[in-house]
């Protein structure tokens, strides 16, 4: 990662989103944390995290973390010495499923004779956040990160953490609870004790309605209306028009195409076709507020072809394909072992760098426009049928969602292309 921190300098971004980087068994992709104040030996040491993070802030990179607060490891000695941290009842008390097993969230601990909560997958028990001691281990970890030099963090689930105290049936009582703001608030606090304070940003995966409200105490809420919709104009300008609007002063939007747990844009939006895939990260990099691009976004990199065989993800359907190693090369020989296979090395940063046409080169041209922004408003403009016209930045934004040729204002626009004017 170190030696590859100039090319991400290169891009011009901010900051890079580690996944989750401590020990884990990995029954959840490294989302099952067993020591949040270490790191896994695959990846290194501390030592190798503290000199990551120095050499990224020589770069001008900052490095944040995902801060997994649901949930620990069934591995983490907490479960074992502290099960007072946990949610435990001595029957199963309501109809709450989970998200990886579709059946009862409750799992029966032999050890402990009693039912303990588990919003995924069984090895990965739900913290009790009513707790004090929970709030405060949160606060430790949190400090021991920043003062190591981490600059924001990824809340895992951050709408899923506070569950009803009476345990009561029904969905509503076990995600998105109001109480969870005061955790968030707690944060704040601890984050304003360094200078520059880092970021918190929810992984908020709610409906726009119930997104609004994680602005209260989070500088950035990830929009999954947005992410979740269809590629087209009808669907994606109405999201983006109605989060504008509701924007208190002082916070901003945060738009991504792909993640971790999605099909990648290149494949999902675009079907593999690199028109529209330019038109997806146009539309990404042009809005107001954070842009967040995946690794491989910038080539248009598509979801891998995993094997049967080769499947590590638990949740159905598997999420593997859009967790397939970045290539760097056409023959993708830096991957000596890759975790998952690396079946298609067609775009790759070493064919892309350099050459004008590329997607790699769009991206890199878009991000240093995007600097030029004056200001970080947006104002819908009246367009013809299928382009999307908006104010941003002191320019104007023209991005033609269909596959024909259409104008804007004289202007020719082919299919799929975008213009900042
Ligand atoms: C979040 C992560 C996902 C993980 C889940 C449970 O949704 O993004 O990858 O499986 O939380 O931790």
């Amino acid at each position: 990662m170190r030696a590859r921190l100039p090319y991400l300098a290169s891009l011009g971004v901010d900051a890079v989103w580690l996944s989750p980087i401590h020990p884990s068994p990995n029954v959840d992709w490294g989302y099952d944390v067993a020591d949040y104040l270490d790191v896994h030996d695959d990846y290194g040491s501390l030592a190798d995290a503290d000199a990551l993070i120095a050499d990224a802030r020589r770069l001008g990179l900052d490095v944040w973390l995902d801060l997994v607060p649901n949930h620990t490891s069934d591995r983490h000695p907490w479960f074992a010495d502290r099960p007072e941290y946990y949610v435990w009842s001595d029957q199963v008390p309501n109809d709450w499923r989970s998200i990886f097993t579709g059946g009862s969230a409750w799992n029966w601990d032999a050890r402990r004779k009693r039912y303990y909560l588990h919003q995924f997958a069984p090895q990965q028990p739900d913290l009790d956040w009513w707790s004090p001691d929970v709030r405060e281990e949160f606060d430790r970890i949190l400090r021991f990160w920043f003062d190591r030099g981490i600059r924001g963090v990824r809340i895992d689930v951050a709408h899923g953490i506070v569950k009803d105290r009476e345990l009561r049936d029904g969905i509503e009582h076990m995600r998105n609870r109001p109480e969870v703001h005061d955790v968030f608030a707690r944060w704040q606090r601890v984050a304003s004790e360094y200078d520059p304070k880092p970021t918190l940003m929810g992984e908020t995966y709610v409906s726009l309605d119930q997104m609004y409200g994680y602005w209260r105490h989070l500088d950035l809420v990830q929009n999954f209306a947005f992410v979740r919709a269809e590629f087209e104009l009808e669907e994606l300008r109405p999201i983006v028009e109605q989060t504008m609007a509701h924007l208190p002063p002082g916070r901003r939007p945060c738009w991504f195409g792909s993640n971790h747990d999605h099909s990648r844009m290149a494949t999902r939006w675009a079907g593999g076709d690199e028109a529209v895939h330019r038109a997806a990260l146009f539309l990404i990099l042009t809005l107001p507020g954070v842009a967040i691009l995946y690794q491989g976004d910038e080539l248009g990199l598509e979801d891998g072809v995993v094997p049967p065989e080769r499947i590590l993800d638990l949740a159905d359907p598997p999420r593997d394909p859009e967790r397939t190693p970045l290539p760097w090369t056409r023959s993708g020989e830096e991957w000596r072992d890759p975790w998952l296979p690396l079946d298609n090395t067609e775009r790759n940063v070493e064919g892309q760098e350099g050459d004008a046409d590329s997607i790699l080169e769009y991206t890199r041209g878009l991000l240093r426009e995007r600097a030029r922004f004056t200001d970080d408003g947006y104002r819908t403009l009246p367009s013809a049928t299928g382009v999307w016209a908006y104010a941003r930045g002191g320019r104007t934004c023209v991005l033609n969602l269909t596959e024909d040729v259409a104008g804007h204002e004289g202007l020719v626009l082919q299919p799929w292309e975008g213009r900042i004017i």
